[in-house]
């Protein structure tokens, strides 16, 4: 049986990085498509999960991350700099770990989620926390790569999109083509970016006869893709996609654009629902940013529109036990609810008795 290599290997002749450069990786890539049986029956496609929570660091940061930190080592780079909602620190903290490089990272001050934090710091991260939200972090995270001898791994580094865009590939090659439509949550840009330049990539090569339809989703309250103009101040629970202004955003558009495709809000309401239907009709458990997608398909359904007879891949982005706290907010009752070590109480507590 295959031993998967990671991305870089998996993938090398197709990816633009320096010749030779030696793989950084923890294994990342090979993510699960796993047929979402709940969401085929609603809408009468055949409807798949790319599930990248299966990633090493539980994001498909990973992807871009091996890349960004093999060329980064491989140019002599000491230390490495990134501006995140929290995952891209996890993954750029745990391989700067495996490469020898110092991490260090921005985040905005108490929009984090644990789990992530908990990452960012037990793999060596110097976490700097900013009064400010994502898009100071980046600005500033760009200030220090500008002044300082740290080298630049936020997504606006090209080297991202090309660890990123090997998602699109084993979506191909899984599918045997490209699906119609692919739908993915939308924060900072990069990985409807990247999804694009593999699909676009893979048709020129003709290892696909075509390209999907990419339909991406943000929250109501950090919606700028949806409604054109950079949020100041943006705000939504799904943490992980709480940013105004999108480094990537005219990649974004064009990758909307040239296939025929749009962008649409939900409400944190919508998003939690999903995030909720997902793990207890599909036992896949996301973070609430990584429910957008399926969101954006329940809505879409909602009003009208019809996927049948269609392939549509859903991106979830992220594991659900990077924020079990949001998690258990809507459970409250559940988690507060303690019965005596007896059977009768158990069963009475169950329902059953
Ligand atoms: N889903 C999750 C779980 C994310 O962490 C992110 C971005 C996105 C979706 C959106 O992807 O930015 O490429 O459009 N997280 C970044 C971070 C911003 O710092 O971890 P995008």
């Amino acid at each position: 049986r295959h031993q998967w290599q990671g991305v870089i290997e998996e993938y090398r002749p197709l990816l633009d990085i320096p010749e030779g450069v030696p793989a950084v990786t923890l294994g990342e890539g090979g993510t699960p498509l796993v047929r979402s049986g709940w969401l085929s029956g609603l809408t009468g496609a055949e409807v798949w999960l790319k599930v990248e929570g299966d990633n090493p660091t539980g994001s498909f940061k990973d992807r871009g991350m091996t890349t960004a930190i093999s060329v980064a080592k491989h140019e002599g780079a000491q230390a490495v700099v990134c501006a995140s909602t929290g995952n891209t620190s996890a993954s750029m903290a745990a391989y700067a770990a495996k490469a020898g490089l110092k991490p260090l990272v921005l985040v905005p001050e108490g929009k984090i989620a644990a789990g992530k934090m908990a990452q960012a710091i037990m793999h060596g991260g110097q976490v700097i926390m900013v009064r400010g939200n994502f898009d100071d972090c980046l600005d500033l995270s760009r200030g220090l790569a500008e002044r300082y001898p740290v080298a630049l791994v936020n997504s606006v580094n090209p080297v991202r999109l090309e660890g990123q865009k090997t998602a699109s590939f084993e979506v191909v090659d899984r599918l045997g083509d490209a699906p119609d439509f692919h739908l993915l949550p939308v924060g900072n840009a990069g990985n409807i970016s990247a999804y694009w330049l593999g699909y676009r990539q893979y048709a020129d090569l003709g290892r696909a006869t075509k390209k999907p339809v990419m339909r991406a989703f943000q929250a109501e309250g950090a919606a700028p893709l949806v409604t054109g103009e950079p949020f100041p101040h943006p705000e939504t629970k799904a943490t992980a996609i709480r940013i105004g202004n999108p480094a990537s955003w005219h990649l974004a558009v064009a990758a909307a654009e040239e296939s025929g495709g749009r962008f649409a809000a939900l409400s944190d309401e919508a998003i939690l629902a999903a995030q909720r239907l997902l793990a207890s009709r599909d036992g896949v458990f996301v973070e609430p940013a990584s429910a957008v997608g399926v969101a954006g398909m329940l809505a879409e359904l909602e009003a009208g529109e019809s996927y049948a007879g269609a392939t549509v891949v859903v991106t979830v982005t992220g594991h659900g036990l990077k924020d079990t706290v949001t998690a258990l907010e809507a459970f409250g009752e559940i988690v507060d609810t303690v019965v005596d070590a007896d059977v009768e109480a158990a069963a009475g507590a169950a329902g059953l008795a």
